[in-house]
């Protein structure tokens, strides 16, 4: 048996490849790295979702097709608005995705389908984040591409060029990533012929966790914590003694650091500049990457992604309750483009599992 599905490939792809060992990330041929360096938002979602580089004109229409969504429909406002208070913003994009989810989204899933939640979630996340800070509403802006939009919904300002550039490096690195645990929960979803709004709120569901999307506000707690660097190694070698996780270390595909986490912890330098969190955040990657060798030798716990999206987040003045669902605005694109795939090549998923009960005496 496979706890975990550890090691099983559980369908063919052609979206994404990650190389644990070597540390590498490709979309679609290319290296993501460098992707999220010299592409847009808009240009690496057209690659994932059509297996090639936009042309202008194909970019141009992307373009404002994801703008042609961004405008919220009053009755989802509404159902927004209704939703208890206290709810975390993921359980309200997971909300308002599945009340999306009309006679326009039934299978077969298609591109179309995935630019409207793409072009979408960034507006409900603004919106129910100003919302509950008594902000009002701040309409989406045509001028803006999709991230800088995103940032200007947010904020009601226009944002500043280091901060787009940033978001959008973290949110081109975030875009894709194999059969992670959502991916899988879409790619099931949609296996059984259900429809592409049902397989992203699967999949909004199953980020949502601290073991997958939600560790970066555990990297901001872990750090606000310590504190300062002389009181790093016991804080972290009492937590791992204790069996504690570190957040934002391990990783079930890398055996190596992240290059995810190397591309943002050098988006996360430009952007702070000369940084005390940042600094105390250097230290402790370094630092607990040796503890975790001692305590836990050849588990191989290196930084993710997540350990440096904290930084990056932090340096663009986004707070803790947007990290996760800022990863959601951007993995919805892997999981529409996996949503497509499994639909084209479908088999339904289902495993067996390993019967330890009691069998009655049969007649
Ligand atoms: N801190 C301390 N020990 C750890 C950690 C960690 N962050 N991660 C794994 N280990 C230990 C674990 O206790 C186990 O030890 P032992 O062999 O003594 O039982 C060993 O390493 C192997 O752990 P595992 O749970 O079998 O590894 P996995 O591949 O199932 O888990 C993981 C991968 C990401 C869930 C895990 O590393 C973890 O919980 N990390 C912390 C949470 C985190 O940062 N999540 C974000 C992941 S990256 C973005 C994403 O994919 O969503």
């Amino acid at each position: 048996m496979n706890q975990g599905l550890k090691g099983i490939v559980a369908a063919q792809t052609a979206i994404s490849y990650i190389d644990g060992n070597k540390g590498h990330l490709v979309y679609r041929g290319f290296d993501a790295k460098k992707i999220a360096l010299e592409f847009s938002f808009e240009e690496a979602a057209y690659l994932l979702w059509y297996g090639q580089k936009p042309n202008q004109a194909q970019l141009a229409d992307l373009a404002d097709a994801l703008k042609s969504h961004r405008t919220l429909p009053g009755y989802l406002m509404d159902i927004i608005d209704t939703l208890p208070q206290d709810m975390d913003l993921m359980g309200v994009i997971r909300t308002a995705v599945s009340a999306l989810g009309d006679a326009s989204f039934e299978w077969m899933p298609t591109t179309e389908q995935a630019i409207k939640l793409t072009g979408i979630i960034p507006s409900i996340i603004a919106y129910r984040k100003r919302k509950l800070a008594n902000k009002p509403y701040v309409a989406p802006n045509e001028e803006l591409n999709h991230v800088a939009n995103y940032l200007y919904m947010l904020t009601g300002e226009m944002p500043l060029p280091a901060h787009i550039s940033a978001l959008e490096t973290y949110m081109i690195l975030t875009l894709e990533h194999g059969m992670n645990a959502s991916t899988f929960s879409a790619r099931v979803t949609i296996s059984t012929e259900s429809d592409m709004a049902s397989a992203v709120t699967s999949a909004i569901g199953t980020m949502k966790g601290p073991l997958h999307g939600g560790a970066p506000s555990g990297v901001t707690q872990m750090l606000n914590d310590i504190k300062s660097e002389e009181r790093a190694e016991k804080w972290l070698r009492e937590k791992i003694e204790n069996g504690e996780r570190l957040m934002g270390f391990g990783h079930r595909v890398y055996k190596t650091t992240d290059p995810r986490a190397e591309a943002l912890r050098e988006k996360a330098m430009e952007v702070s500049g000369q940084d005390k969190w940042l600094d105390l955040a250097l230290h402790v990657e370094k630092l607990a990457a040796k503890l975790l060798a001692e305590y836990k030798p050849g588990r191989n716990l290196y930084a993710n992604v997540e350990f440096y999206a904290a930084a990056v987040m932090r340096a663009i003045d986004m707070d803790d309750a947007l990290f996760t669902p800022t990863f959601t605005a951007s993995r919805v694109v892997g999981w529409s483009a996996h949503v497509i795939e499994q639909a084209e090549h479908n088999t339904i998923f289902r495993p067996n599992s390993e019967y330890i009960g009691h069998l009655p005496e049969f007649e």
